[in-house]
């Protein structure tokens, strides 16, 4: 693929630097964060920037298990919109005994966890799915995912505050952003279950009203002042900007919970309709060092990478496999970081390589014993390519 066609490097560090030293620290006293500090994009590759959608590339993604903000794939599909934290309010309503209007020092008087969740992109490795058939968006390559610590309140206290009634089966979000889209614009958003929304123990978050990432504020395009986190499903759960909590007895009837974020062959209107929206992200992984087309000297390779759980609780990853000899036979790879049910799990293996050596190869096995799959179905969308990793090398 030709990379220098979809994205552009562009070496704004120094002066981001040089602005952000003085001026982030005026503008959280201001209570507002212009979405230009928000992205470092010496540290992204662009695929757009207005919208913002930006990707690391994979051997900076895969340095950290806490991923830096700088590195942390955006993903938008409106403009980052500018808010003001003053004047900001989440509202709850809907299904509930008694709906809340809060602001940010209401919701900081919640008790507040931090959780640390891996997000990903459903569009996630569009691109291999572009290979075999194109799919129109944003061609992501491996890095639309990152693992963050969040810290906010749980999405359940502030159910259990506003009074879930009976009938209550699902929880949409809103954000605060514009999207056109159709010749429409309306504001993005998203659904869960009630059952998930509810999932909280200490070894199992549920969903977490976020407010910092990695210890600092959110920035701009990762959704200042406030977002969800869904642990486990797809990024688009994850609301930025969020606005709007509604309590409801089904799914939110927002174009990307109803029309957008489904698996379909064709995508013709009645497919889309005979279909549910995405939740869980599944079981995956990737290669991201040597990258696509390095040289290799023939002996011992050091190969990295990350596999992500398929999202279900108490389910983790249990193995990674690498081949060097098209899938004739695997190396048990080494799991470098933590390991937890809805954080990627990072690895390395030594392997083999000679002069015949074409292509690398990875795929994850999870605790419950299941394979990621050798090759997906296309789907006109082009989401969850989760096949296992192919990287050419020479
Ligand atoms: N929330 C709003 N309001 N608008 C958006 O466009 N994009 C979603 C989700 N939340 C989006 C949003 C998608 S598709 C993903 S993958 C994640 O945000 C990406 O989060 P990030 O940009 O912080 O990485």
């Amino acid at each position: 693929m030709n990379h220098a066609s979809v994205t552009s490097l562009i070496n704004r560090r120094t002066l981001l630097r040089q602005w952000s030293a003085g001026a982030l620290g005026l503008m959280f006293v201001s209570g507002k964060l212009p979405s230009a500090f928000a992205a470092d994009e010496s540290r992204l590759l662009v695929h757009s920037k207005a919208p913002m959608n930006a990707e690391p590339s994979l051997p900076d993604l895969v340095r950290w298990w806490v991923t830096p903000v700088e590195s942390f794939f955006i993903r938008s599909h409106g403009n980052t919109p500018e808010i003001n934290a003053d004047s900001f309010r989440l509202s709850v309503e809907g299904l509930v005994e008694s709906p809340l209007m809060l602001s940010l020092a209401e919701l900081g008087r919640l008790e507040q966890h931090a959780v640390t969740a891996t997000l990903t992109c459903a569009g996630n490795r569009r691109s291999e799915h572009s290979r075999i058939k194109p799919v129109k968006g944003v061609q992501w390559r491996e890095g639309a995912i990152g693992n963050a610590k969040w810290r906010g309140a749980r999405l359940s206290d502030l159910l259990k505050k506003a009074g879930v009634r009976e009938s209550a089966k699902h929880v949409w979000f809103e954000g605060l952003d514009a999207v056109d889209d159709g010749g429409k614009t309306f504001a993005f958003g998203g659904s869960i279950p009630l059952e998930k929304a509810l999932l909280d123990r200490e070894s199992s978050p549920g969903a977490l009203l976020a407010t910092t990432m990695n210890d600092k504020p959110l920035t701009a395009d990762h959704g200042f002042p406030l977002r969800m986190v869904v642990p486990g499903y797809i990024g688009a759960r994850s609301v930025k900007w969020l606005s709007k909590i509604v309590v409801s007895d089904r799914p939110s009837p927002n174009h990307f919970v109803a029309d957008v974020y489904k698996l379909v062959d064709e995508g013709t209107l009645l497919e889309v309709a005979e279909s549910g929206p995405i939740y869980r992200m599944p079981l995956n992984s990737a290669i991201c060092t040597p990258t696509a087309g390095a040289a290799l000297k023939p002996g011992r390779v050091e190969v990295t990478g990350y596999a992500l759980p398929p999202g279900v609780p108490g389910v983790s990853i249990r193995k990674v496999e690498v081949s060097a000899d098209s899938g004739r036979s695997w190396t048990e790879a080494k799991l470098t970081s933590m390991t937890s049910e809805f954080c990627w799990q990072l690895w390395s293996a030594e392997i083999s390589v000679n002069s015949t050596t074409k292509e690398l190869i990875v795929r994850a096995i999870d605790s419950r014993g299941e394979a990621q799959p050798e090759v997906v179905r296309w789907n006109a969308k082009g989401y969850l390519f989760n096949a296992w990793h192919h990287v050419p090398v020479n």
